[in-house]
């Protein structure tokens, strides 16, 4: 355990190093504030931290979180790495326009909305403590920087234009099941020694598909989203993946087995019932099938269960 944790923190230490080529390339991200107000608020700053890195374990919100997984497993180092998924210049965005849930969404509910989503479980109180401290951790990411809402989609500033990378979509929209193939052979030189061969994770690795990862409803779930993360953040301490490489190892994981998403199971009933809840429809259902399915793809197809069945 202690060698894993060890591994880890080397792991963090080259993706600070290469998070500085990243910037390089043209994406300035300011850094992180030095310290932390005095006081109470300093304090719900630590503790928003906190609830990112260990979300399933924390009293606090282990209750919403329906997975293996914490805010940190995509929100590296807690937000604060200069590549996509950081949560430096986040806040500034806010409230936004949001696309899929078809409403303008404070922080608030952008936070609570991946609990459900990425997290795969309920929806917590936007008024609730873990709530409160997790925006306040982010506000605090973005401190001294300009507000710029954003009309049209809830991330930070920094990876508007990048988020996601336009260079994927093409690639999938051609991929066949030789592109699953090459992305199995990726999976297994370049992910499975952390993530395990069958995709389950291990003790301080997540999991990336079954019933402990995220679902259907994620943007991770997402092939293009889950390339344009990669690209920037795996393998973790090298991430070093042509496009194409990156593009059939999004292919393979997200043909794999993962909860479906039904919005109703993850909005408290009575958030429903009484019209409360911010989106404009509760009738968001997404399935594996229908993710490959918007970039025109079959998934029987792609996995070459088609081809196995004759
Ligand atoms: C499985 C990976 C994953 C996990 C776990 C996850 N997120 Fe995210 N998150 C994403 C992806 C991918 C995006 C951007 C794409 C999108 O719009 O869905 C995102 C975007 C966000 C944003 C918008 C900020 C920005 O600048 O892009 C916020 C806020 C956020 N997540 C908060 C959280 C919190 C809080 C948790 C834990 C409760 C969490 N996320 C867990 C993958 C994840
Ligand atoms: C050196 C070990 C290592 C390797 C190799 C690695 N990962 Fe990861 N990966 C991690 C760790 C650790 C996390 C969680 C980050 C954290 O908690 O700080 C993670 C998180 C993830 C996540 C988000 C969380 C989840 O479970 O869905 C995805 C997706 C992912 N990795 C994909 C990949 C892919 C694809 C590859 C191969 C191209 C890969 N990883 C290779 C260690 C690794």
């Amino acid at each position: 355990m202690q060698k894993i944790e060890r591994l880890i923190g080397i792991s963090s230490l080259l993706v600070l190093s290469i998070n500085a080529a990243v910037a390089a390339e043209g994406v300035k991200i300011p850094p992180v504030p030095q310290a932390e107000p005095p006081g109470q608020l300093g304090e719900t700053v630590r503790l928003g931290r906190e609830l990112m890195q260990h979300t399933d374990t924390n009293p606090l919100t282990k209750a919403f979180v329906g997975n293996k997984l914490n805010c940190s497993s995509c929100h590296i180092d807690a937000g604060t790495t200069s590549t996509v998924g950081t949560f430096i210049g986040s806040a500034t965005a806010f409230p936004a326009w949001s696309k899929r849930e078809g409403v303008v969404e404070s922080l608030q509910d952008r936070i609570a909305n991946c609990f459900m989503r990425s997290m795969n479980g309920m929806r917590p109180p936007i008024d609730s403590r873990a709530i409160t401290a997790m925006t306040t951790y982010m506000t605090w990411l973005s401190e001294g920087q300009p507000i710029k809402q954003n009309p049209i989609k809830p991330v930070t500033p920094f990876f508007a234009n990048q988020w996601p990378d336009q260079q994927l979509p093409p690639l999938f929209k051609q991929a066949t099941h030789a592109n699953y193939v090459a992305g199995a052979q990726v999976y297994a030189a370049r992910c499975a020694a952390c993530h395990g061969a069958d995709g389950q994770g291990q003790t301080g690795f997540p999991p990336l598909w079954g019933a402990g990862s995220y679902n259907a409803g994620a943007g991770m779930s997402k092939p293009v989203q889950m390339g344009t993360w990669v690209k920037q953040n795996m393998p973790l301490g090298n991430p070093n993946l042509t496009l194409q490489e990156v593009a059939d190892v999004s292919l393979y994981v997200d043909a794999q087995q993962r909860p479906e998403f039904d919005i109703r199971e993850h909005v408290p009933a009575k958030a429903i019932e009484t019209g409360y809840y911010n989106a404009a429809s509760v009738d968001d259902v997404e399935t594996v099938k229908g993710n490959l399915k918007a970039l025109g793809l079959d998934l029987d197809t792609i996995r070459g269960d088609k081809a196995a069945a004759h």
